[in-house]
């Protein structure tokens, strides 16, 4: 399953409760690359640049780690959020996974306007240890700059702020958008209005996967 969208559209959101609820593995190119970052890995130090700017991390890049990583979950049940993200990524995606005797089942393409995403990014805290996700009006953490989870600091990411945000969205439409003809053309895009609560939004997801 491919969960598409824009920045703050909900992908990791409804990623996760999919993830939990039907025991599949939840595979956040975002969260890899902050992961590398904080190691602070070759790739994590290339990446860092790119993404405080706002840019796409060179296609190469996310593939060497991409490619690997399905290889070795070859038997698990995977949602992929925020990869592919130029048609380069899904070409390679489609490759990869037809070497494996493997299909993707269904595209969900998350569909919200831009006030709205930009309103939620602005929003957004998350943990530095588990990388738990809280949002200040929708989703409020018990203690102010405390993750419910695990107790660890919350702080705002590095991209998400206006000028950034505003970069991602244009990168959005220019390199990732043309990925819904991609996959109108193989015949599994569907497209779920990602306006209203996270559980009203879960169920229209859940609609177009059952
Ligand atoms: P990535 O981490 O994937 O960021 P993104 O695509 O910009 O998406 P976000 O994580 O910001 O948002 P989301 O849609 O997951 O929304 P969320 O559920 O968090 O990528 C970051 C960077 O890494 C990229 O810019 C790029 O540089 C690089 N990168 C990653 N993949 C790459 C690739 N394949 N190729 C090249 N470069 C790559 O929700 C957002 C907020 O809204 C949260 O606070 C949440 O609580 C709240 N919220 C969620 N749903 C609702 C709702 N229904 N109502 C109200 N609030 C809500």
């Amino acid at each position: 399953l491919l969960i598409m969208g824009p920045p703050g559209a909900g992908k990791g959101t409804q990623a996760k409760i999919l993830a939990e609820k039907y025991n599949l593995i939840h595979l956040s190119t975002g969260d890899i690359l902050r992961r590398e970052i904080k190691k602070k890995t070759a790739i994590g130090l290339e990446a860092q640049s790119y993404m405080n700017r706002g840019n796409l991390v060179p296609d190469n890049v996310l593939l060497s780690i991409m490619d690997s990583t399905l290889i070795s979950l070859k038997d698990s049940g995977i949602i992929l959020d925020g990869f592919p993200r130029t048609i380069i990524q899904a070409e390679k995606l489609s490759e990869t996974l037809n070497e494996m005797s493997l299909v993707i089942d269904t595209v969900v393409d998350l569909v919200v306007d831009a006030d709205e995403v930009i309103n939620r990014l602005a929003g957004r805290s998350t943990c530095q240890d588990c990388g738990g996700m809280f949002h200040v009006q929708s989703c409020p953490p018990k203690v102010e700059g405390v993750c419910d989870n695990c107790g660890g600091n919350l702080a705002q990411r590095q991209d998400d702020n206006s000028e950034t945000i505003l970069k991602r969205l244009d990168v959005y439409q220019e390199s990732t958008a043309p990925l819904k003809q991609f996959y109108k053309g193989q015949g599994n895009l569907k497209t779920v209005t990602a306006r209203g609560s996270v559980e009203e939004i879960f169920s229209r997801v859940l609609e177009m996967v059952k």
